[in-house]
């Protein structure tokens, strides 16, 4: 980790596709241990942000550093083996060869096997031991996101909302040390809300930091430590969500009428 305790610092971040700033000069820090929330109007860059940040469409310019290394320029995977795990807002889950619920959330933990391989010809019973603690783990994570039951079932089969935990289950088979969430709880209804707001609390206390991008601002509100607002590609804002909620220039850009959401207990 840096000094300052800041485990992530994203300085000068531009990204342009075809001459437009989806990103213009965007800097911001994420204090270890805290969920950072990033939100702003549809289009205003989040995604890009994420993409940035993870490794699958870099920066145009700028840097990201995670525990103080420039992480711009890696491939997703080895983001990944250095701590950071993240869902996507256009589900992605594996359905080829009747993956099930079960086989995904092991595919996340791909990385740990690899050294492994090489086991499989001489060392038979400790993958077999290992093979055990993985689906053991995997069966963890999928109760701790409330899809135990479900570990047998075709992800096709689990509604939108379900499919989002399936993802994070998947996302937290790396062990990450950092989470980034792209709309995890669109799809979910006011009771799953609830419990989603309640698991990533569970996340936090693990020490996991997190930044989710979200529009569900209650969910925000009830759970973030930090904000930072994007608007057009710019930082507009960034403080705690009190600060956020009564800023007149995020109220004008994208809170509107859901300003009267903030500070509303869940
Ligand atoms: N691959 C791409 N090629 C061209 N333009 C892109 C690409 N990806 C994003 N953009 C543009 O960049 C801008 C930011 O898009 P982005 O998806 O990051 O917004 P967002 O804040 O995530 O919005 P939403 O809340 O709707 O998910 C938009 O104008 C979008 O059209
Ligand atoms: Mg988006």
């Amino acid at each position: 980790m840096e000094k300052n305790g800041h485990i992530l610092t994203i300085s000068g971040v531009t990204k342009t596709f075809d001459g437009v700033r989806a990103l213009d000069d965007v800097s911001f820090s994420i204090r270890s241990g805290d969920i950072k929330a990033l939100i702003g109007p549809n289009g205003a860059g989040k995604t890009t942000l994420l993409n940035a940040v993870s490794g699958l469409n870099p920066p145009t310019n700028g840097s990201v550093l995670l525990e103080g290394r420039d992480v711009v320029g890696l491939r997703t995977d080895q983001i990944a083996s250095l701590g950071m795990s993240r869902t996507f807002q256009l589900i992605r889950l594996f359905t080829i060869n009747n993956a099930t619920v079960l086989d995904n959330v092991l595919l996340g933990a791909h990385m740990h096997l690899k050294p492994t391989l090489f086991g499989t010809i001489f060392l038979r019973r400790k993958i077999k031991r290992q093979e055990r603690e993985i689906t053991q783990k995997a069966m963890d994570l999928l109760k701790l996101v409330g899809l135990e039951k479900d570990a047998h079932a075709f992800p096709g089969e689990l509604s939108f909302g379900n499919q989002r935990l399936l993802e994070l289950a998947r996302a937290l088979m790396t062990d990450p040390k950092m989470l980034l969430l792209d709309e995890p709880a669109s799809g979910l209804n006011d009771t799953e809300v609830e419990e989603f707001t309640r698991l990533l609390m569970t996340i936090k206390q693990q020490g996991i930091t997190i930044l989710i991008v979200e529009h569900n601002m209650k969910l925000v509100m009830n759970i973030a430590d930090d904000i930072v607002v994007l608007d057009f590609g710019r930082k507009l804002a960034e403080g705690p969500p009190s600060a956020i909620c009564a800023n007149p220039d995020v109220i004008q850009a994208y809170l509107g009428v859901q300003s009267t959401e903030c500070g509303v207990p869940l």
